[in-house]
């Protein structure tokens, strides 16, 4: 596929996207969304692609749904057609991939944009990073998760005070606040984006992906269920080749080559 709204590369393992409509500040477009998701679900089938990393701009990661798509419309349409921009391939296609993604925030991540960052696995910020869900200046609120993922990440009082005012947060805030997982200079920002998302796709594959799969598991389920479905992963890693590699690797002071990668 030929794709006009976002780009597309890979290097070595990891598979690119990156929002393309500057002049707009990445505004989230359906078709910008649904460009992502078939880039997304392209990445997740192709077996030498072991990571993901999701780029915007220095100016913008994503100031949010495209305001301009959005505001003639009428709640019928919305209600009916589950509004792309909030349940459309791209959407979707995040939720559903089960290779681990991260999110590289420069600039302003905002409404839908906060939402993007906050759907990927963890988000690596630059420190002029800011986040908000501005929605509600407005007159909507967040559609894609806002209200859910930022008062998981950041608890209530921050996430209520966010939304119900549209205060954005920076990137010291953030990670403060336990939204980001850290902050990188933002010259450097790309650079060490690509490294960690190196790193995590030269481990092995099944491993991280069970990895994945049991943190998100941690929003889902009870600390019993959680713990207990960490408990059969963990058995499960004892069946690959990769785990007996990695420990011998380790008591033979080498570094392991894993086969499932
Ligand atoms: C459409 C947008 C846009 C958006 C910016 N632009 N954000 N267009 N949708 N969300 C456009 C502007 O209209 C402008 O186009 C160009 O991008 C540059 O923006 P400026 O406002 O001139 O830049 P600046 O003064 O630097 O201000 C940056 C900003 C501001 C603070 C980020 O653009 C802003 O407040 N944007 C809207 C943020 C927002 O409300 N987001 C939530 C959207 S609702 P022109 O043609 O004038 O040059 C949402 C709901 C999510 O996300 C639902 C689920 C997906």
């Amino acid at each position: 596929m030929q794709y006009q709204l976002i780009c597309v590369e890979r290097q070595g393992a990891v598979g690119i996207l990156r929002l393309n409509r500057p002049e707009v500040l990445n505004a989230l477009s359906v078709a910008l969304v649904a460009e992502l998701g078939h880039a997304i679900r392209a990445f997740n089938q192709e077996d030498q692609i072991g990571a993901l990393l999701l780029l915007g701009s220095e100016k913008a990661f994503a100031a949010g749904a495209d305001i301009k798509d959005m505001q003639d419309k009428a709640f019928v349409d919305l209600f009916l057609s589950d509004f792309p921009h909030l349940a459309g391939d791209g959407w979707q296609a995040l939720q559903q991939g089960r290779k681990p993604i991260i999110a590289a925030v420069a600039g302003f991540a905002l409404g839908g944009g906060c939402e993007l960052a906050m759907a990927c696995d963890f988000i690596l910020a630059a420190e002029n990073a800011k986040f908000g869900q501005p929605e509600v200046n407005i007159g909507t609120l967040p559609g894609a998760g806002g209200t859910q993922r930022l008062t998981r990440a950041v608890g209530k009082a921050k996430a209520m005070e966010m939304c119900l005012t549209g205060r954005m947060m920076d990137a010291q805030e953030a990670e403060r606040a336990g939204l980001v997982s850290r902050i990188v200079p933002l010259a450097d920002l790309e650079a060490e984006a690509l490294k960690v998302a190196t790193k995590i796709a030269a481990q092995s594959r099944p491993v991280t992906l069970m990895i994945k799969e049991a943190v998100n598991q941690a929003f889902e389920s009870s600390l019993a269920d959680g713990l207990k479905l960490e408990r059969r992963l963990f058995a499960s890693s004892f069946a690959l080749e990769d785990q007996k590699e990695g420990m011998r690797a380790f008591v033979e002071k080498r570094r392991p080559e894993f086969k499932h990668r």
